[in-house]
């Protein structure tokens, strides 16, 4: 096994490679740019990860890799126009850089261009990975309508929002490691398991992102603070925070999410101060570590390693500390 900081290392360098200039240069150049932006490269990390957890070479799991960052990128592009997202890792979106229509056709491409990196395996592994890739890559459209609908609704339950963030982040997470496991020729049961893993990892992740999109910082954020409550998302921290909050809080916070005209810069200082004044925030905390358990609950199950299961949760406590 590699150190994670190599994975990225290795990756970074076959990514490179495949995000070459061709024509025509308004739909590839967005593409080198949404790729070269940085991130932290974490799903194609995963997928290379686990194929060496499961006893394979990471080499045969790059395309694998690729196709789930490229597919990654092509939602960030589609998810930008849809939340109206100015920022993106410190630079300007592509739909501000360029426009609507670049961003549409160029994040097209890209999807295109990640299932097109499975027909470079063959066989069972080629139809299991297309496989899995197809059912992730539909519940990922389905999670981000539900994240579309709860803008307008104010009954969202905490499941519904559960059910939601499994769809639009957690099960990518979760297929990035089932495809290293596949490429690895890994038993059914260890795919499912490191699926499992995964997909509770990816909760944890997205309830995190939530957090950080209201209390990070913006020097280093990357993202536009604030942009959650702008856009009257119905987070984890939102749906606590009625649940938890004294009649007059939650009825100017229902006021804040209901009225489009509130000014931006006041909303979102009142509304974070109703998140931590409510124990929202540190319910998101606490169910934030919960998630991250029950991922790592899932490896007991698993037939690798001591020393295997260590790297898996230094992985995943890294994601839980993390500040972008
Ligand atoms: C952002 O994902 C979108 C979510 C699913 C929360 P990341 O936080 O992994 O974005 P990058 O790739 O590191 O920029
Ligand atoms: C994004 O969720 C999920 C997908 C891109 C599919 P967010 O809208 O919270 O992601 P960020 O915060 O813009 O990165
Ligand atoms: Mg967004
Ligand atoms: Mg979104
Ligand atoms: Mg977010």
């Amino acid at each position: 096994m590699l150190s994670i900081e190599k994975y990225q290392k290795v990756f970074v360098n076959y990514l490179n490679d495949f995000a070459t200039p061709k024509a025509p240069n308004n739909l590839y150049e967005p593409i080198e740019y949404i790729l070269g932006l940085g991130g932290k490269r974490l799903r194609p990390v995963l997928t290379l990860m686990t194929t060496e957890i499961f006893d394979d070479n990471y080499q045969k799991s790059l395309d694998a890799a690729l196709a789930v960052e490229v597919f990654h990128n092509f939602s960030l592009i589609h998810d930008d126009i849809m939340d109206d997202a100015p920022l993106r890792r410190g630079k300007q979106t592509v739909h501000e850089k360029w426009d609507l229509n670049t961003g549409i056709l160029s994040g097209d491409a890209m999807l295109i261009l990640a299932y097109q990196l499975f027909e470079n395996y063959e066989g069972d592994t080629f139809k299991d990975l297309a496989k899995l890739f197809s059912k992730t890559a539909i519940e990922v459209c389905e999670g981000q309508q539900y994240d579309i609908d709860f803008e307008t609704r104010n009954n969202v339950t905490i499941p519904e929002y559960l059910k939601m963030i499994e769809y639009k982040t957690a099960v990518l997470v979760g297929a990035a490691m089932k495809m290293g496991a596949i490429v690895a020729n890994a038993s059914i049961e260890d795919q499912n398991s490191i699926y499992e893993f995964g997909k509770n990892l990816g909760i944890a992740f997205q309830l995190q992102d939530d957090y950080l999109d209201a209390f990070g910082n913006p020097e280093t954020f990357g993202k536009q603070v604030g942009g959650d409550i702008i856009e009257n998302k119905k987070t984890y921290l939102f749906l606590k925070a009625l649940e938890l909050s004294v009649d007059n809080q939650k009825k100017e916070l229902l006021q804040f999410y209901d009225d489009s005209s509130s000014n931006n810069g006041e909303k979102i200082i009142k509304v974070k101060q109703i998140f931590d004044e409510s124990g929202a925030s540190k319910a998101t905390r606490d169910v934030i570590e919960s998630y991250t358990q029950k991922a790592f609950s899932v490896l007991n199950s698993i037939t690798i390693s001591a020393e295997k299961k260590r790297l898996l949760k230094e992985f995943g406590n890294a994601l839980m500390n993390r500040s972008v």
